[in-house]
Order: C-alpha cells, then structure tokens, then sequence
C-alpha cells in the first residue's frame, strides 16, 4: 500500500464514523460528499506530514522506517538527464574575452509532486527530493578541473555563470606538493558551494596506464602513492568548504575506447598494488563523501556490480562510510548494483526504481540491503549545503580563484630541459610560434572541460609580463586560426569528439628570417587535447605531426643560424614523444593544461618570476613501442551477439588483459631497463641542489625506521626541491620492482646556500607487497635499501636497513580473482 491509499482509507474511516443527522445524511449530495472527502483527507495529509519523521530531527533510522518502498527505490536512483544541447546563444554581446561554445546539459523537468525546478542549469545530475520527510534534493556536477555548469541561463547574456578553469590533475601531482594542491580545492570548494552545487564529481584518480589514455590529464600519476596523495589532498581542500567530492572512476577506467564495455582482466597483485591502491591512499586520507563506480568490467563484471569490490574492499576493508554512486548510465543492472552496494544509481530513470521496487517483492533485494543504500544517501543528505539552506551567492570570488589557478599552474610545471641556460628569457623581444600560442588550451574535454570566461593565451601572457611579441606573426596565426576553425566540421556530439587539431601553420621563409633577426629567442608551443569518450592515437598525436617537425626543425635552424635561442612549451595533457626532436631546440617546459591563467603561469616560469619545481609524475617514453601496456593497449574487440545492434554509447563488447601486471611506468622502465626519454620523478630548476647527510634512525627495522636527509640549494637563485624517497625490497618470494616510491617531501624555497632537513618515516605499510598466495599484505624479510633521488634514474643518496622478521601488515580478503589466465610479465 502507497501513502496515498493509506490517505485514502483514513479519511473514508473518518467519514464513516461522522455522526450527522439523518436528513442532512439524507441531503449529502455527491458534490457534498467530494467536497467533504476532500477536506478530510488534506486535513489528514497535513496531519500525517506534520507527523512524518523528518530528516535532520528524527534519526536516519526513523526516517527510513517511515519510507515506502516506492520513496526507497526514488531515492537510491537519481533524477535522469537529457542528453547534451548546445548552449542558448546569449542576446546580448557577450564581453568575455574568449567564449567557449559549450555543449550543455539539462535535467528533465521533474516530479512536480516532490521535486523542485532545475536548480544549477549545466549541472550533471540531482537525487530525488522527499518532501514529506524533509529530504531534499541534492545537485551534483562536474567535473575534476573547475565546476562545469552553463555559463549562462535561459540565452540571457546580462550576467554568466563561469567557473574557474583550474590546471588539470596531471599538472596538480606534477608540482609534488599536496599543501599547495588543497589550498587549489579550497577556493574549487567555495566556488562549488557558492555556485549552488553540493558534490563535485571528482578528482579523477585512474591511474595513468597507457600514454594514450583520452583521460589522462583528469589523472594524476601512474604511481599509486602520488595519485592517491595528490587526490586525497584537493578531496580534503574541497570538503573544508562544506561541500562534497566524487573521487572516481573506482576502479581501472583507464581506457576510453569502449569504456561502458570493456571487460579488464587484471592480476589480484597488480590490482591491489596500483588500481586499488591510489583509491585507498585518497579516501583513507580525506573519506570523500561519495565514490564513483567505473564503466567498465574488472575480472568479468562491471565494477558497478561487484559486492566484493564496493562492500567487501570499500566500505569492509577501508572502512569507507560515504556512499558509492554510478558513473552516468553505468553497469546493466540495477538490482545487482543495489546488491552489490552501489547506493545511487546516476543519472537515474524510472524503470531502475520500478525493477528495485520488482526486486524487493520478489527478494531479490534484502530490505536490509536497500535500507543501507538509502542510509549512505540520507548520510550525505544531511551534510549537504543543501540540506543546511545554505544562501549560496552565485557569486563567487572568481578574480580571487583565478589568481590561485595561476599560482597552482607555474608551481606544476616541468622544466625537462635548458640547455646553456636558454631559461629564463634573458631578452624582452619573444618571436611566438605555434597554434597553441594563440589559441591556448586550458583543459581537456568531455565532462573535464570548463565554461571558463577566457583562456589567458602565451601571446597574452608574455605582453602582461612585459615581452615584445612580433605582431606580424600573432595578425598571421589569428587569421590563419580563425579560418582553420571555420572549416572545421560540426558535429553533434560534439561533447565526445574534438575535431580535427588544426596543423600548424608553415611559415614564409622571409617572415621567419624577418623574426629571427628581430627577435632575442623563439618560443614554440605544440598542444594536444584530448577527453572523455575516445583515447589518443600514436601517429600525429603522441608522435609529433610532419608540421609540428617542419615547424621545429625550420625555426631552430633560422635561430640557431643567428646564434639564438629556441624554447618549447608544450600545452599538452598526456605524454608525447619527445626524444627525436628535443636535441634540435635549447629548452622545453612542460606546461600541461594549465587552466585559464594558461599564458600568464608560464610567462611566469619562462621569465624566471616563478623557478619551475615540478617534476613528473609519469614516465615520458623514448618511443611508444618501449611502453610496457603498448601491446595490451587499448585490448580487443569482440563480435556483437547475435542480434544486437551497435551502440556507439555502449561500445562493443572487448577485452583486454593488463599483461604487464604490476610493472606500469617506471616500476617497468626501472626493472627492465629501459632508458625513458624523461624519466618519472625528473624535473630541472633555474637552481642546483645538493643531497646529503642521508642517515637512517636505525639498521634494524623495529616497527619503523625514519630517514633524513639534507638538501641545500647551491646555486644562485632561490626554489625548492621535489625529494623522492624509493625502496628497493629483497626479492624472496615475492618479485618486486626494482625499486617503488614509498615517501616523498617537498622543500619550502630554499635561498642560494640556504639548506633544509626532510624527514620520511617507513612503516611496515611502506614496505609491503601484495602476497596472492596469502591474500596478504606482506613485508618479507631482508635486506631493504633505501634510496633518496632528485628523480627515480637519479639516485643521490643510499641507505640499508634490515628487516630480520616477515610481517604480515595486513590479512585481506580473496576476491576479485581474475576469471582467466594471465600471461604475466616477469622480472628478468
Ligand atoms: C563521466 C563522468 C562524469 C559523468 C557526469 C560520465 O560520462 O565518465 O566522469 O562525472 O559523465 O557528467
């Protein structure tokens, strides 16, 4: 029976009993007896609402007691979505200074009975209000790199709504510093709460497994340790602000190409030390209020629908206590998520709630089950700024967000190489090349990408610092840009597939001599884009295109020919190939996507205003045949069944098998010998350290051992210094990589002469292997060195310790088995 039987019957009781007299109960007219019912039983609504339990006064449990199944099975599935629609034109001309086309997403129009308007025009996706117990509905939004709502509502241009273009996750765990990237969460924080919405979903915490991952620049590393720490530091940043954070895609999303498809067939080792493990290191380190459930299948079943994953692993072993929501349109099958401990299910549509509600009469759901999945939700519920009617401005300090954008970014990147000093610009006048320069890319696309208000181009920036850019140059590449553009096909889905990236233009021999003759040093920008829905490509994508190297070849020779300099930028959000042209220029920076401030953060690193401290966080192959993933990358696809129809949004049914099980990046490139082009940790400074003094508290291993170490900066100018803490294991019954990053620290800046101590405790935790045979945790005894290096190849400082026991750190359970062999790579 639904509430609105039990009104019904009440109030017919109620009329039965009402002692009238019987001519006027003669005289009732129909009318009358409506009009009557119909009093009574509103009377009795009011009633049973004032008497409802209502959530934040009565306890979680009375609340769910007081639910039906039907408001159950309503509020573990969200409100649905309508599929992107390009962005109302604004009637007014717009101001800003460069306007993103954006495609937009709008929710439908909702159950007037419980449900409320649109709240944030743009944003992802809501849950269901209940209104007669006094829940309501919460909002949530992308995505990783800065709040993704319309910028404007309703084609009105006297006022918009953009958020800050943050630098993208590569960039943040690039810069090695977790205070610097939750002070970044804390003003993403405000604008999310200022903005109206209650959970951002992100950070992206996938792990980079393949240098064509489309996603990758959401991530942070392919290191466990830098990812999770990276995430669990912006999780922590954004949720002091009140708000709530999705860190996702739980677990190894880490190939776009037929994402909702994909089956993973992936060792218990390599699982438990690299997929899981940046997922437990962020949520035991800043218990995010929800997690997302990835699209794809791990060992044979989507992730969305493994118990042993989301209850046994999640909220058994970590102890995690938020709740597990779906990627949008996630798994197949709700009735196996609600089991499985997937709490909500996003975007959301009627027909999930009627086959729980289904699943629940035939028990197939226990109530007990569901009675949790709603208890996680109204959880959340009640900590939301929602929840707390919290005013929120729409507003928010954007001048001030923007500032920190700019800061994060220039503490992000990567100088990989300077050669003579060619870094920092020694003269004011820069002679700008490559498309980039002008039409800046701030962040990735698809659910990643931001409505920002302008993107702050090189050209831009280097004219705010000050530099004397060619204008002939910028009056060609604009031209030349704005037609390449214009040609560009249209396409509707526009939101999944990024046109072709425009060539570079080749420039007239003259102008060029022109330039190089005008001109102290050139500067270069090459840019990549990539994002949801599609991974990247080898040829003309991580491999230069044949005009990307006509450009760098033809400039370095009209510069070098004069005796000047050339510099490269890469605007990039994944790794390229760098090692068949970088001897032809003096120096590159790594500048990622770097978020709105893009031209003014580098400007400030190429100027020397900032000494760049970033180091990578990801391994930059010599070619993409050294990758260990290459030959496993992006796996295989299947015939369809019999009968069915393609479905671009679903994929085909494919598969691939992570054979180089737990060597990803330099656990690889380190065991195996093979020389990277720019190995991962590296990083240059306008400055020199010097490592010493390393001393370890002990020989012996006795429950923990601390290392410290002296850094001092010996060159001229002030920075800081990213310190890499390894651990090479003894190999006993166990093979281990040659050596794992088990701590890191960061120096404050460090005047010429000035030096600092860092110190790095190791627990049994930071020396621990994943046992299968066990399902352990465990740290073997032995001989463990301990390595303190500038990057993972540059080794400066040793120490050994011993371990005389084996310690099990941790027993866990035996799940999520690989269900066919795995031909798994061996260490030599
Ligand atoms: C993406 C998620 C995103 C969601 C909502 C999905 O397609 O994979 O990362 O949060 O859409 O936009």
């Amino acid at each position: 029976m639904n509430s609105t039987d039990q009104l019904y019957c009440w109030s017919h009781r109620q009329l039965k009993t009402q002692k009238l007299p019987c001519k006027m109960k003669r005289n009732l007219s129909f009318l009358t007896i409506v009009a009557l019912c119909w009093c009574v039983s509103a009377s009795a609504q009011k009633k049973q609402t004032a008497a409802a339990p209502q959530l934040g006064k009565a306890s979680v449990k009375d609340v769910i007691k007081a639910m039906t199944l039907e408001e159950k099975a309503k509020l573990v599935v969200g409100m649905g979505f309508k599929m992107p629609a390009m962005r109302p034109a604004p009637k007014k001309k717009d101001t800003a200074k460069t306007v993103i086309p954006a495609a937009t997403f709008t929710l439908p129009p909702t159950d007037p009975k419980d449900d409320i308007p649109e709240k944030v025009p743009g944003a992802a996706g809501r849950t269901h209000a209940i209104k007669r117990l006094g829940i309501p509905s919460i909002t949530v939004s992308d995505g990783p790199a800065g709040v993704r709502i319309n910028p404007f509502r309703n084609g009105d241009s006297s006022r918009s709504y953009y958020a800050t273009a943050f630098p993208v996750g590569t960039l943040l765990a690039s810069s090695w510093d977790p205070a610097l990237v939750h002070k970044v969460g804390e003003s993403f924080g405000n604008e999310i709460r200022e903005y109206g919405v209650d959970i951002i979903l992100g950070p992206g915490a996938n792990i980079h497994r393949n240098p064509l991952g489309g996603r990758n620049f959401e991530y942070f590393s392919e290191d466990p340790l830098v990812s999770g720490t990276t995430a669990a530091a912006i999780i922590n940043g954004i949720q002091s602000q009140g708000v709530g954070t999705s860190v996702k895609h739980f677990v190894a999303n880490n190939e776009e190409t037929d994402r909702s498809s994909i089956n993973e067939t992936i060792s218990q080792r390599a699982l438990r030390e690299i997929y899981l493990k940046n997922f437990e290191i962020a949520i035991k380190g800043s218990h995010p209020w929800t997690v997302m459930s990835s699209y794809n299948k791990v060992n044979g079943t989507y992730t969305s629908q493994r118990r042993d994953l989301l209850t046994t692993v999640l909220k058994g072993e970590w102890n995690y206590k938020g709740l597990v929501m779906t990627d949008w349109f996630g798994g197949r099958d709700a009735v196996a998520q609600m089991n499985a401990g997937n709490d909500l299910l996003m975007p959301g549509n009627p027909q999930q709630s009627q086959a729980i509600v289904d699943a629940v009469k035939a028990g197939k759901i226990t109530p007990k089950q569901l009675d949790a999945n709603v208890e996680r939700i109204l959880n959340i519920v009640l900590k939301s700024p929602e929840f707390k009617k919290y005013k929120y401005s729409d507003a928010p300090d954007l001048k001030k967000h923007a500032a920190v954008s700019r800061m994060a970014a220039a503490q992000g990147m990567i100088l990989l190489k300077d050669d003579d000093k060619a870094l920092p610009l020694k003269g004011k006048k820069i002679a700008l090349f490559g498309n980039t320069s002008y039409d800046p890319i701030a962040g990735g696309t698809g659910s990643g990408n931001v409505n920002k208000a302008y993107t702050i181009s090189l050209v831009q920036g280097l004219t705010n610092g000050g530099y004397l850019t060619g204008v002939n140059l910028k009056n060609a590449y604009e031209a030349y840009i704005s037609e390449a553009k214009a040609k560009q096909p249209k396409s509707a889905m526009s939101f999944f597939m990024l046109p072709p990236p425009i060539p570079q233009m080749a420039i007239a021999p003259d102008m060029l001599s022109q330039e190089a003759d005008y001109a102290d040093e050139a500067i270069i920008t090459l840019g990549r884009n990539a994002g949801e829905g599609a991974d990247r490509k080898v040829e003309n994508d991580f491999n230069l295109t044949d005009s990307e190297k006509a450009l760098v070849k033809n400039i370095s020779d009209a510069f070098h020919g004069k005796g000047k300099k050339v510099v490269v930028v890469l605007n990039i959000g994944g790794v390229i190939e760098t090692a068949s042209w970088r001897d032809e220029v003096d120096g590159i920076l790594l500048a990622w996507q770097p978020g709105l401030e893009a031209g003014n953060a580098i400007t400030d690193v190429l100027s020397g205003k900032v000494n760049p401290s970033g180091k990578l966080a990801t391994t930059f192959p010599m070619s993409y045949d050294d990758e260990p993933t290459a030959k496993n990358f992006p796996g295989k696809e299947l015939p369809l069944p019999a009968g069915e129809k393609p479905n671009p949004m679903r994929g085909r049914p494919a598969k691939v098998t992570y054979e180089e099980g737990i060597y990803v990046g330099y656990r690889y490139y380190n065991t195996f010998g093979v020389k990277p082009a720019y190995p991962f940790g590296y990083g240059l400074s306008y400055t020199k350290f010097k490592y010493s003094d390393l001393k370890l508290s002990s020989k012996t291993f006795n429950g923990s051992v601390t290392a410290t170490v002296k850094v001092t900066n010996t060159g001229d100018v002030a920075g800081r210094e990213v310190v890499e803490l390894y651990v090479s294991a003894p190999v006993i019954n166990m093979e281990k990589p040659a050596e794992e990053l088990r701590a890191y620290g960061k120096t404050k800046t460090l005047r010429p002469k000035e030096s600092q101590t860092l110190s790095f405790t190791l627990t049994p935790k930071d020396l621990e292997s994943f046992d299968e045979a066990r399902s352990a945790w465990v740290s073997e005894a032995g001989k463990y060195e301990v390595k303190i290096g500038a990057s993972s190849s540059d080794i400066k400082k040793t120490e050994k310790f011993d371990l005389p026991k084996t310690i099990v750190v941790e027993k866990v359970h035996n799940v999520m088995k690989p269900d066919t062999a795995i031909n798994s790579l061996k260490r030599p």
